[in-house]
């Protein structure tokens, strides 16, 4: 009962907000993008094309809900104009170049666009007085990873071996720059910084990432090569850090003064953090004959082994919960696939689990 209070007053609250998403196109952006935009906001996206390899913008369809710009965040002229032409009440900022494994092979494209893309990002918003609230999504490896078991806490340190890891630290800075010059004296204005751990769910076509690697492994009767089968990941289903910046975002419009500049760590909780073995395994028993490799691979570009998240800090001040915990998150992820593979209409899968998720 309490929980579907909350819901509500989430949906109270978004019905009739102009919102502004960077990176609405990709995974999670096209989640947000249509989850806000079903609770009635008026939702702007602002991204790269959609991939054209089957992205979850194109299944969703999402042109016909929200207003669809392309445009590059490295361009600050353009980002300018299309946020002054939204002139929205909050932003979520969620484009990147967000893959580890491409970030070797492109550096600059990865940290010109997560560091100098977020910094337009941010001196978009100060030239935007219209703007109320602002949540920023770094990730989990921001974190100086330590390769402890202990999970990291907002305060802890920031930095990466990878470019992609140095880049979210990086961007991290960018934004604690702005709130201490610009944001902290500006009124009616609450802004914090957000990090999630690895997400799963359906739509999900990236490189290089486990759950896409099953599916194409499962359409096309290929093996799933594990690269680093032993590596444990802090696993969550993209509505539940969704909803982590969602509850933020309404906490930081309605009382800026309450932690305004912060980190917030959206993770799962404890018993999902798995191995990338254990993921495979489990989501892959719902296909037939799908045959896992593992090969002793060497000169893998280094990725992190162990990293969790603390969540005390969201729980405790923002009564947030991760409400699905890691057989649910894969049962959900692989029953979204399985019904598009299905036949079903995406749109409606997608509104389904929105739904049962709210109401859980
Ligand atoms: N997926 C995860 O497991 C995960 C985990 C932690 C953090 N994150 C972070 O969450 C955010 C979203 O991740 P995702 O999985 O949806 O990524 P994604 O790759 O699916 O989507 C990235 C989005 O950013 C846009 N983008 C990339 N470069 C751009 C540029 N130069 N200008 C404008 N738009 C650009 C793309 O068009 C796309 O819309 C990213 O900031 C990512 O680093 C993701």
């Amino acid at each position: 009962m309490e929980n579907l209070e909350m819901n509500n007053s989430l949906k109270d609250f978004y019905n009739g907000k102009k919102v502004f998403i960077t990176g609405h196109t990709g995974f999670k952006g096209s989640w947000l993008a249509y989850w806000l935009s079903e609770m009635g906001a008026t939702v702007t996206g602002y991204a790269l094309e959609p991939d054209p390899k089957g992205s979850l913008f194109e299944a969703l369809n999402l042109r016909e809900d929200i207003y669809h710009t392309i445009g590059d965040i490295r361009n600050k002229e353009t980002l300018q104009a299309s946020l002054q032409a939204a002139q929205p009440d909050m932003v979520f900022h969620l484009a990147a170049q967000a893959l580890v494994r491409h970030s070797y092979d492109d550096p600059i494209n990865t940290f010109s666009t997560n560091v100098m893309g977020s910094l337009n990002v941010l001196e978009a918003i100060r030239n935007q007085p219209a703007v109320r609230s602002l949540v920023y999504i770094t990730s989990d490896k921001c974190y100086w990873n330590n390769e402890w078991v202990w999970g990291y806490r907002e305060t802890d340190a920031l930095g990466g071996p990878d470019p992609y890891s140095a880049s979210k630290a990086c961007a991290e800075h960018v934004f604690k720059s702005y709130y201490l010059s610009y944001f902290k004296q500006r009124e009616n204005f609450g802004c914090g910084s957000t990090r999630a751990g690895n997400v799963i769910g359906g739509g999900d076509r990236s490189k290089d990432r486990i759950v896409p690697d099953i599916i194409t492994a499962a359409e096309k009767n290929t093996p799933v090569v594990l690269r680093n089968p032993n590596s444990t990941r802090p696993w969550q289903h993209v509505l539940d850090p969704l909803h982590g910046y969602m509850v933020l975002g309404k906490s930081l419009y309605e009382n800026p003064d309450h932690h305004n500049g912060e980190g917030w760590n959206f993770g799962p909780s404890n018993q999902s953090i798995k191995t990338v073995y254990e993921l495979t395994k489990k989501l892959t028993r719902l296909w037939d004959n799908i045959i896992i490799e593992a090969p002793m691979m060497r000169h893998q570009p280094h990725e992190s082994g162990l990293l969790h998240l603390s969540i005390d800090k969201a729980q405790t001040l923002l009564g947030w919960e991760p409400k699905l915990h890691f057989d649910e998150a894969v049962k959900k992820t692989g029953e979204w696939y399985k019904r598009i593979q299905n036949g079903e209409n995406a749109k409606k899968v997608t509104q389904q689990q929105i739904k049962e998720f709210m109401n859980a």
